[in-house]
C-alpha cells in the first residue's frame, strides 16, 4: 500500500527522506516521489523504484528543510510519472501525498473542472491540492484550508500537505495509518514506524480526524474541531537494526531465522507449566467469564493462524469459529455481548479486518485484537489487546508473525479454556511445548534441506499442500506462501477433500506436499496413496517418530517431536523455507512480490 513520509527540520531533508522511502518499500509500491520545500516547492517523482527516484533526484538535487515523500501502490490509474505523488494543483504552490481512497473524488473532480481546474493525473488524490489552492485563493491560511478540504473528503485516507513559503507539514488521517516521529534534529511523519526508526524511536500515533502540524522544533496536535490536544510520545521498543537485513539476502529469510527469538518473546513471562498457570498481562483469569463463544476475523496468513487457534479453542471446549474479515459484512451473524470477536492482524491496519471489528462493535460484541503493532488502529479500537511481540516484519510475506500469532493464541486458548471452555487449568504438556518451540525451530533451521527439495521439484505444473486437523490451516498457509512468492500455481486442501474433486487435477506433474502432525496420520497416508497411484510425487513434513510416513513418500523433512497441537507450527517453518528457496531459485523479488502490499489499508 502507499507509504507516506515527511521530514521537517532546519537542514536539508532530502537524504533522510530518501532513506525513509527506502524503508517503506516493503509496503509494496510501483512509483515514488518527493517534494522539497525551501520557500518554493520542488517536486520530483517517477514510475519505478526508489533507486529510479534517486537517479532522478541526482540530476535535479531538490533541496529544502521540509520534505514530503511517497511510495505509490496504484489504485486509480496505472503506475506512471504523472500518477506518482506528490500531487500539485494548477499553480504548484501546494504538494500533497495520500494513502487510501477518496471515494467522492469523481464528483469533486467534476466540480473543480467546472471551475477551470486542469488535472494532470488519473488519481483520486489530485483533487486535494486543487481544493487547497481554491481555499488559499479565498484567503484562508494553510491550516484552515487543510481542515476545510479534509472535511469534504469521503473514504479512508492519510494525507499530508506542504504549502509554499510555509515552514510546517499538515497531516491527518481517517482509517489509514499515520504516525508522527519526534526527533532531536527534526520531526517526522510516516505511514509506519520503520520509515524513520533509524532517526527516532519516539512516536505519536495519530487518531482518526486529528490534525498534526509538524514543525522543525515541535509538533502541534488538534482534535477534529481544531482544539489543541496534548499527545505524549511513546518510545517504541524496536531497535533500528530490527528493521534491517543484517547480512541476509532477504528480509524474509532473516525473519524466518528470527522465529526462535520471536517465539520466546511471545511466550516468555506468560506461562508457568509447573503451576499450570498463565499470566496474560491485562487479561487475568475471569476476564472472559461473560463470553459464550469466540469468533475470529482475519485475512490471509492471519486468517490461517486464526483457523489454527479455532481448532485449539474447540479442543478446549470453547465454541469458536473463524470468518474471513473481507466476507464478514456479507455473512451477517447474530452477535451480542456474549460473543468475543478476536481480530488477528499483524499490522493492526488491515482495512477488511478493521471493518469487521467495527461491525462487531456496532452489534454489541466484545472485541479483542491480537496484533504485533503497539498503537495500531486495531489495538486502539478494541476492548482488549494482546500483543504477539514478534518485532517488526518487513518482508511482505508474513512468516515470523504467523508463528508468534499461533503461540500467542495458544496461550490465549489456555486462558479462554478456564473462562469459557471446559474449565480445566492450562495443560502442562502444551505449555511446556510452547516453551520448547524456540529450540525446536532452531533445530529445523539448522537441519534445513528444503533448498535441495525445491530444486528437485522445480518445473512441475502445480504444487498441492494437504493436511488434516491442525495440519489443514498449515497446508493453506503453505500454499499461500508458495504462490505468493514463487508465482507458481499452488493450492491448499484438507487432505480428505482431495477425493471430492481436486484429485481430477492430480498428474505426474503435481507435487503434493503433505503435512503430518502425528494426529490421524494414517488417514492422511491414505490420501497420499491416492495421489501416488496417479503418479504424483509426495513430499512429507512429518515428526521424527512418524517412521511409517518416512517410508511411504518420495521425500521427507523431519520436524522434532512435539505436542501434536504444536507440530503444525513447526511444519509451517519447513514450508516457509521451502517457499523461500523455491522463490530464490526462480529469482523472484521475494520481499516485494508483484502486486502485493504489506499492509492492505483498502477494502
Ligand atoms: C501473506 C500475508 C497476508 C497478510 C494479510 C493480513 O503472506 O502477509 O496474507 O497476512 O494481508 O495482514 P494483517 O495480519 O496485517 O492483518
Amino acid at each position: 500500500m502507499c507509504g507516506i513520509t515527511a521530514r521537517v527540520g532546519t537542514d536539508d531533508a532530502l537524504e533522510e527522506l530518501l532513506t525513509s522511502l527506502s524503508n517503506l518499500e516493503y509496503r509494496g509500491y510501483d512509483s515514488a516521489g518527493v517534494a522539497l520545500l525551501d520557500g518554493d516547492l520542488d517536486v520530483c517523482k517517477c514510475e519505478g523504484e526508489t533507486d529510479d527516484l534517486r537517479a532522478a533526484v541526482e540530476s535535479r538535487r531538490p533541496s529544502g528543510p521540509i520534505g514530503l515523500g511517497h511510495t505509490r501502490w496504484s489504485t486509480h490509474g496505472p503506475p506512471t510519472d504523472e500518477n506518482a505523488h506528490p500531487h500539485t494543483g494548477c499553480s504548484d504552490r501546494v504538494a500533497v501525498v495520500h494513502n487510501g481512497i477518496i471515494e467522492n473524488y469523481e464528483s469533486l473532480r467534476t466540480e473543480l473542472r467546472s471551475r477551470g481546474h486542469e488535472f494532470t493525473s488519473d488519481t483520486d488524490t489530485e483533487v486535494v491540492p486543487h481544493l487547497i489552492e481554491e481555499r488559499l485563493d479565498a484567503g484562508r491560511d494553510p491550516e484552515a484550508a487543510f481542515r476545510e478540504v479534509v472535511d469534504v473528503l469521503e473514504g479512508s485516507y492519510a494525507v499530508a500537505l506542504a504549502v509554499e513559503d510555509d515552514d510546517v507539514v499538515y497531516a491527518t488521517r481517517n482509517g489509514s495509518p499515520l504516525v508522527v516521529g519526534i526527533g532531536q534534529e527534526a520531526n517526522y511523519l510516516a505511514s509506519d514506524i520503520p520509515a524513520f526508526l533509524e532517526f527516532t524511536d519516539r512516536v505519536v500515533y495519530l487518531e482518526d480526524d486529528e490534525v498534526a502540524v509538524v514543525g522543525p522544533d515541535d509538533v502541534r496536535f488538534t482534535d477534529v474541531d481544531g482544539r489543541p490536544i496534548v499527545r505524549e510520545p511513546q518510545t517504541v521498543d524496536w531497535a533500528a537494526g530490527d528493521a534491517e537485513k543484517s547480512g541476509y539476502n532477504h528480509y524474509m529469510l532473516k525473519e524466518i531465522n528470527e522465529q526462535p527469538v520471536a517465539l520466546r518473546q511471545a511466550v516468555e513471562g506468560r506461562t508457568d507449566p509447573g503451576a499450570r498457570e498463565i499470566d496474560l498481562e491485562d487479561l487475568p483469569p475471569g476476564t472472559f467469564d461473560d463470553v459464550e463463544r469466540v469468533l475470529f476475523v482475519a485475512c490471509g496468513t492471519s486468517y490461517h493462524a486464526a483457523m489454527y487457534a479455532t481448532s485449539l479453542l474447540q479442543r478446549r471446549g470453547v465454541a469458536a469459529s473463524t470468518s474471513l474479515a473481507s466476507e464478514f459484512a456479507n455473512e451477517p451473524m447474530p452477535l451480542d455481548e456474549s460473543t468475543l470477536v478476536v481480530a488477528v492482524t499483524q499490522s493492526g491496519e488491515t482495512a477488511d479486518t478493521l471493518a469487521a471489528l467495527r461491525e462487531a462493535d456496532r452489534a454489541g460484541a466484545r472485541t479483542l485484537a491480537v496484533t504485533n503493532v503497539v498503537g495500531s488502529t486495531a489495538a486502539r479500537e478494541v476492548d482488549d489487546v494482546c500483543y504477539i511481540r514478534a518485532g517488526p516484519e518487513i518482508g511482505v510475506a508474513a512468516t515470523k508473525t504467523f508463528s508468534s500469532q499461533v503461540a500467542t493464541l495458544g496461550v490465549l486458548a489456555e486462558r479462554l479454556r478456564g473462562d469459557v471452555g471446559d474449565g480445566e487449568p492450562p495443560d502442562e504438556a502444551f505449555l511446556r511445548g510452547l516453551e520448547r518451540l524456540p529450540d525446536a525451530v532452531d533445530s529445523i533451521l539448522e537441519a534445513n534441506r528444503t533448498e535441495r527439495i525445491a530444486d528437485s521439484y522445480a518445473g512441475m505444473d502445480s504444487y498441492f499442500f494437504i493436511g488434516r486437523g491442525i495440519g489443514y490451516p498449515v497446508a493453506l498457509e503453505g500454499a499461500l506462501k508458495f504462490k505468493e512468492i514463487t508465482y507458481e500455481h499452488a493450492e491448499g486442501f484438507a487432505a480428505g477433500e482431495l477425493k471430492h474433486g481436486p484429485l481430477a487435477l492430480v498428474t505426474t506433474e503435481t507435487v503434493v506436499v503433505a503435512v503430518f502432525t502425528g494426529e490421524n496420520d494414517e488417514k492422511t497416508l491414505h490420501n497420499v496413496r491416492e495421489v501416488q497411484s496417479r503418479g504424483a510425487p509426495v513430499v512429507a513434513v512429518a515428526p521424527e517418530s512418524a517412521t511409517e510416513v518416512h517410508r511411504a513418500v518420495d521425500d521427507v523433512v523431519e520436524i522434532p517431536d512435539a505436542p501434536e497441537e504444536l507440530s503444525g507450527l513447526l511444519s509451517n517453518v519447513v514450508l516457509q523455507l521451502l517457499s523461500y528457496h523455491a522463490a530464490d531459485l526462480r529469482d523472484r523479488p521475494i520481499d516485494k512480490p508483484r502486486n502485493l502490499a504489506k499492509s492492505v489499508t483498502v477494502e
